[in-house]
């Protein structure tokens, strides 16, 4: 695990990491972006959530969860006293698929790398993943969002809480949004220091639902 790095570094590595994606044509999803979906938010964030990809409004704007979904992302935040700007919010890849198709696998690989570089430059103490595609994908498992949801794992060396998407919740299924509003708790505690990542126990029970589970080798990013 890298340093973390201070502040200005930080900062200042996230921005060339940013102009350097601005650019990035490796894979197909640059012909029909308008424009690329790096980013954004505190580079010092302690969390950082993870959707799949940019919608229409992203792309347009250049900015992640701007539409609706980021509507009550930011209302769930506030929830919690947070505000966008207090966490970092980024996705799994950095450009539009084609009518909101799921990206596919080798435009995932070609982009991993951007995602596992924001981990590694901000540190965060938690990664929140935005539903069933960056759960299933970071914790690399066949498993629902609706079983996955509900605990934090042990992940690359801190902890994932797996959420709904907002979509989800925005297609009015009032379950969604009360899961949601715990997962955010579960958030804040991890934030506030009351739920920490278990150093590794060659036992570690992963029976308490309260606890942090290690269930599996949780690495999304071979080296
Ligand atoms: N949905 C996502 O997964 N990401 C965004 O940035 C917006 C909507
Ligand atoms: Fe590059 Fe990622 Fe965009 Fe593909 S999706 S062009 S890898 S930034």
């Amino acid at each position: 695990m890298t340093e973390v790095a201070p502040n200005e570094i930080r900062t200042a590595e996230l921005g060339a990491l940013g102009a350097k994606v601005h650019d990035c044509t490796v894979c197909r999803l640059a012909e029909t972006r308008t424009n690329v979906v790096f980013g954004a938010g505190n580079p010092d964030a302690d969390v950082i959530f993870i959707g799949e990809g940019p919608g229409q409004q992203e792309d347009e704007q250049g900015l992640p969860f701007v539409g609706r979904s980021g509507q009550l992302l930011e209302k769930l935040l506030g929830e919690i006293g947070l505000t966008r700007d207090d966490v970092y919010i980024a996705n799994v890849v950095k450009c539009r698929p084609p009518k909101n198709r799921d990206p596919r696998p080798d435009e995932i690989d070609a982009c991993k790398d951007y995602l596992r570089q924001q981990l590694e430059l901000i540190q965060p103490k938690a990664a929140v993943t935005l539903g069933n595609f960056s759960s299933k994908l970071l914790l690399r498992t066949d498993t629902g969002i609706t079983k996955l949801r509900g605990q934090a794992y042990e992940w690359w060396g801190r902890l994932l809480v797996p959420t709904f998407h907002p979509a989800a919740a925005l297609r009015g299924n009032p379950r969604v949004l009360a899961d949601m509003q715990a997962d955010f708790q579960t958030i804040q505690a991890i934030i506030e220091g009351k739920l920490q990542r278990r150093p590794p126990e060659p036992s570690a029970a992963a029976e308490e639902p309260d606890e942090v589970a290690d269930p599996e080798q949780l690495d999304l990013f071979p080296t």
